[in-house]
């Protein structure tokens, strides 16, 4: 095969012909178990059956329209976001990318307030890598370190931000970013009653910790907090490139006769709708949120024994089916991540921070978690 694919990351040179479920197939008809769903995209396992089903079906009649057109798939997959994120009244719009989502929900807060400032924690995805970082600047945006607060000197974290001039807080709960972080709880009720009571927004960033990845629909839930926006992507689509943002009414209201000026060629396409609602469907017949919750517990039981064998585990955290392991510097993740792969294991690899990620789809076999862990263990008494 000649090398004519440009990647921004580095990769692995195997063919991936074919996967299905938790697992991946090369050329040579070698199986790799994914332990990271895709990008945490593929929630409910490669190429599942409703959804291709669903994309089949669809695309015989219409696949893609206009902004300026409606169709009752989307108008279905609207009523089904608003039912799952519990905002009982409001709006949702269809995208293509989490980044896009983000950033049209940033684009919403500041129109509907008239204010041209974001809270937002120093290493969460679109503070440090967001790709559409149009509001990147001091000007717009104000980074705050959660591991600065402290509970009992609240003040302090908030010294200094005039909250007159906010137009939203940005959360990312759970995977700030990738690296599986949790903010405090008061930290996140009080930010969030502060932004609301001065006028302002809470936006939930909800592409990585949402549908069901951290054993909850979203990561928002574990939290005493309602957003007015959520933004959504990756596992909505289970692989397909569909995103949404889901808006309250007063935040709906707000915009009457406001643009934001955000024209994009996909926006709510029948085909993302389609695939929307497949997944969801999945989602509620199969019981996955639970399912989620209860494989977590297992796979945190499982890294939380390696952890007491080995002292360069310097941390196990995570919620449901979203873990990260992080190692001292003795030794390296991207060293590890080779091995695993070497043996049929994908595994998400962080080497700014050292960490591990694991996020596995929910359909996931208990078997492949301890499959995976055991030859870990292996691998890591070879590097030790
Ligand atoms: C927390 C978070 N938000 C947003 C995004 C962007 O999503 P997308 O890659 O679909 O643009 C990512 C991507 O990894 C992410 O980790």
């Amino acid at each position: 095969m000649t090398d004519n694919i440009f990647y921004t990351a580095p990769h692995f040179e195997q063919d991936i012909v074919k996967a299905k479920d938790e697992y991946m197939y090369d050329s040579s008809g070698k199986e790799y178990i994914d332990f990271e769903s895709g990008i945490w995209c593929c929630a409910l396992g490669h190429s599942n059956d409703r959804v291709n089903q669903a994309i089949k079906d669809q695309l015989d009649k219409v696949t893609h329209l206009h902004t300026k057109l409606v169709n009752s798939v989307s108008k279905k997959a609207a009523d089904d976001l608003l039912r799952i994120t519990g905002i009982k009244k409001g709006k949702a719009v269809f995208l293509t990318s989490g980044s896009e989502a983000v950033e049209m929900g940033l684009k919403l807060s500041f129109a509907a307030t008239d204010r041209k400032k974001a809270i937002m924690f120093s290493n969460s995805y679109y503070s440090a890598l967001g790709t559409t970082g149009n509001y990147k600047n001091e000007e717009c945006i104000i980074k705050k370190d959660f591991t600065a607060y402290d509970e009992n000197e609240p003040e302090s974290f908030f010294s200094g931000i005039d909250f007159s001039q906010v137009a939203c807080c940005i959360f990312e709960l759970g995977s700030t970013s990738g690296r599986v972080l949790f903010p405090h709880e008061k930290l996140v009720r009080e930010l969030s009653q502060r932004v609301k009571s001065s006028g302002g927004y809470v936006i939930s960033n909800e592409v990585t910790t949402g549908y069901g990845r951290t054993g909850k629909y979203f990561g928002f839930q574990h939290y005493d907090i309602m957003p007015d926006i959520v933004c959504m992507g990756k596992g909505i689509g289970n692989g397909y490139p569909v995103s949404a943002i889901v808006m309250t009414d007063i935040v709906a209201s707000a915009m009457a006769g406001k643009s934001i000026g955000h024209v994009q060629s996909h926006q709510n396409d029948p085909l993302g709708g389609a695939v929307v609602s497949a997944v969801i469907k999945e989602f509620e017949e199969r019981d996955l949120i639970r399912a989620s919750a209860n494989k977590g517990k297992l796979l945190s039981k499982e890294l939380m024994t390696l952890k007491e064998k080995f002292q360069c585990i310097k941390d196990v955290r995570g919620r449901g089916m979203m873990h990260a392991v992080e190692f001292d510097q003795k030794i390296l993740v991207a060293d590890i991540s080779a091995m695993m792969f070497e043996k049929g294991f994908l595994i998400g690899a962080n080497g700014l921070y050292n960490v591990l990620r694991f996020d596995p789809c929910l359909i996931i076999n208990e078997e492949s978690i301890l499959k995976m862990t055991k030859e870990l263990e292996k691998i890591l008494n070879q590097l030790m």
